[in-house]
């Protein structure tokens, strides 16, 4: 795992900006597989420049989403297919059919979990972007989840809830699950980059720097990754 402290959110948003630009110039069909949260937004907005200024296009890029909340509809501002419209795909060339964001159907959940697992097992990702949650999950896979898991339906933890009812009104609108890529399909990723900002974040850093891989902490099987950035600013780095 290579680790790598910055000074701060900006610091790590042109970093992180600059190894996806870099892997798109160097294959323009890449596949990129995506996150959303506060930690890439940064990220996010350093790439549409990039596109602006014609350094690179995302006319062959393709995208899978880690992680979708279900029962709220993907035109809810919340939805993480609202959010990557919003904060990427709007403003660059990504074509719409290029683009991979789990979706649940109401029809049977067993299916969604598959037709997204079917499509991951068809893709081959060549950067998966990850942000990291306060306990350690990756996507949503939560504390306890095996590291064998495939794309499920996830209850989240009251920790995940309480940390993303700051996007809500009140925690009664937080969503209760989520479908999400499981862990395997995250570590078949040909690379993995790791974004953590924040001092609320500086008791993950540690734990996940540690080096201990435990099942109670899901980032930790990033260390056996055979090639994992993780970009850390200082107010993460704090308790290390
Ligand atoms: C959510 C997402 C994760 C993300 C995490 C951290 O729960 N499912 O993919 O990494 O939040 O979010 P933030 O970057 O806002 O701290």
């Amino acid at each position: 795992m290579k680790v790598i402290v910055v000074k701060d959110y900006q610091a790590m948003s042109d970093l992180g900006a600059e190894i996806i630009a870099n892997t798109i110039k160097a294959n323009p069909s890449c596949t990129l597989g995506l996150a959303t949260g506060s930690s890439p937004i940064g990220t996010y907005q350093n790439l549409v420049k990039a596109y602006e200024n014609k350094e690179i296009s995302f006319k062959d890029v393709k995208t899978y989403n880690l992680d979708e909340y279900c029962g709220i509809s993907r035109s809810h501002p919340q939805s993480y297919y609202y959010f990557m419209h919003d904060n990427l795909f709007n403003h660059v060339d990504v074509r719409e059919e290029n683009v991979h964001i789990p979706a649940v159907s109401n029809d049977s959940l067993d299916e969604d979990c598959k037709k997204y697992n079917d499509m991951l097992h068809e893709a081959s990702i060549d950067l998966q972007l990850l942000g990291i949650g306060g306990n350690g999950h990756i996507g949503f896979n939560e504390p306890g989840t095996p590291f064998t898991q495939e794309t499920f339906i996830v209850e989240l933890t009251e920790k995940t809830r309480q940390d993303n009812k700051r996007f809500f009104q009140s925690i009664d609108e937080v969503p209760t699950h989520a479908i999400t890529m499981g862990i395997q399909n995250i570590m078949q990723a040909k690379k993995i980059l790791m974004l953590i900002s924040g001092t609320s974040k500086a008791d993950a850093v540690v734990k996940l720097l540690s080096g201990e891989i435990t099942p109670d902490f899901p980032a930790s099987i990033l260390n056996n990754h055979p090639d994992v950035t993780v970009i850390i600013d200082q107010d993460a780095y704090s308790k290390m």
